[in-house]
C-alpha cells in the first residue's frame, strides 16, 4: 500500500498519501472530469487541496489576525492604496505556500508592499504566524484561487513586480492544461503588471522552463530581461527550491519586463539576492 516509487515526488506531496497507485490515477480522472452534476461549477484548476489540516497555532491565526492582514472583498477592484494604508511599489506574490519567502522578502524591503495569494489554508495560516512574528506590517493576504483573483479582484496597471516561484509543476502531459501559466492568465499578468513592471518565474522544472518560454514567448506584452538587480527582484530560497534542490533539479529564473521581445533562459546564480538578507524562517 502506499505510493510506489514510480510515482513523481511533487504528487507524494500534494495528494493524499494513502492512495494507491491504481487509486491515484483514477483520483485525477475524476479531477479532470467532473460528473455532469457539478461540471458547470467546476474548472481546470492548478492546484489541488494538500492533505494536512491547519495546525491548532495557524488555526487562531486563521481567526485573530486575519482582519489584520485578509482580504475579503469579494468584487472588485480592490482600493489597494487604501488596503495598505499608503502608495508604495506593489509586489503579487501568487501561490506563496507556506510564507516564509515572502515574509523574508518583505522585512528586507519595508518601503515596498506584497500582496499574497494562496489557496493552501495551513500555508495562509503558517504566513499569518510569520507576519506576527516578524512584525511586517507591509503584507497582505487573499485566500483564493488566483484564477479568479486577477481577474475579478486587481486592478489594471497597479502592481510593480509579479512573482510565480515554484508553480505546481503538473509533469503529466495530461495534466498541462492545469498548468498556472498559460496565455489567458499571463495575459491577466500583463493587465495588472504597470508599465516596465516586472515578471519573475522561478522553477525546478526543466518541462516547466521550457512550458513558460513557449507561453511567454506569444505574449506581446512581455520582453525577457537576463536577470534584474533591483529589489523588485528579490528571491530568498523557498522551501520548494530546497526540495527541488534536495532531488538534483535545476533552478531556473525567468525575468521579463513588461514590453516586447523573445525570451531568454537563465539559471539561478543568486543575483538577486543581496547578501546582508533577514532570513525569517530562522529567526
Ligand atoms: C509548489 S508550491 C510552491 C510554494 C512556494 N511558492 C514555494 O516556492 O515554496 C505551489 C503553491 O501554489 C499554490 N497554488 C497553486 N495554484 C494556485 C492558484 N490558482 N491560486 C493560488 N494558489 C495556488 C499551491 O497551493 C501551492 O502552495
Amino acid at each position: 500500500m502506499g505510493i510506489e516509487p514510480t510515482l513523481s515526488a511533487w504528487e507524494a506531496e500534494v495528494l493524499p498519501l494513502n492512495y494507491t497507485r491504481n487509486r491515484l490515477k483514477y483520483s485525477l480522472r475524476q479531477m479532470d472530469k467532473p460528473t455532469v452534476a457539478d461540471a458547470h461549477l467546476r474548472k481546470v484548476r492548478s492546484y489541488v487541496h494538500r492533505p494536512g489540516r491547519a495546525t491548532s497555532g495557524q488555526r487562531r491565526a486563521l481567526t485573530d489576525l486575519w482582519p489584520r492582514f485578509g482580504v475579503d472583498e469579494k468584487v472588485g477592484p480592490i482600493d489597494l492604496p487604501a488596503l495598505f494604508g499608503r502608495e508604495a511599489p506593489r509586489v503579487l506574490d501568487i501561490g506563496f505556500g507556506d510564507g516564509e519567502a515572502l515574509v523574508t522578502t518583505a522585512i528586507n524591503y519595508p518601503a515596498i508592499d506584497y500582496l499574497g495569494v494562496e489557496v493552501h489554508e495551513p500555508g495562509v495560516g503558517h504566513l499569518l504566524l510569520l507576519l506576527e512574528r516578524s512584525g511586517a506590517t507591509n503584507v497582505r493576504v487573499i485566500r483564493r484561487d488566483a484564477a479568479e483573483v486577477l481577474p475579478q479582484l486587481l486592478p489594471n496597471a497597479s502592481f510593480a513586480a509579479v512573482n510565480l516561484f515554484f508553480p505546481d509543476p503538473w509533469p503529466k502531459s495530461r495534466h498541462h492544461k492545469r498548468r498556472l501559466v498559460q496565455p489567458p492568465f499571463i495575459a491577466e499578468v500583463a493587465r495588472v503588471l504597470a508599465d516596465d513592471g516586472l515578471l519573475h518565474i522561478a522553477t525546478d522544472w526543466a518541462d516547466y522552463a521550457r512550458h513558460t518560454l513557449e507561453v511567454l514567448a506569444s505574449a506581446a506584452e512581455f520582453a525577457p530581461i537576463d536577470s534584474s538587480a533591483d529589489a523588485l527582484a528579490f528571491r530568498p530560497p523557498t522551501k520548494f527550491e530546497r526540495r527541488g534542490r534536495r532531488l538534483g533539479h535545476e533552478v531556473v529564473d525567468l525575468f521579463y519586463r513588461r514590453g516586447s521581445g523573445s525570451p531568454v533562459r537563465m539559471s539561478h546564480q543568486n543575483n538577486a539576492m543581496p547578501g546582508s538578507a533577514t532570513n525569517v524562517v530562522n529567526t
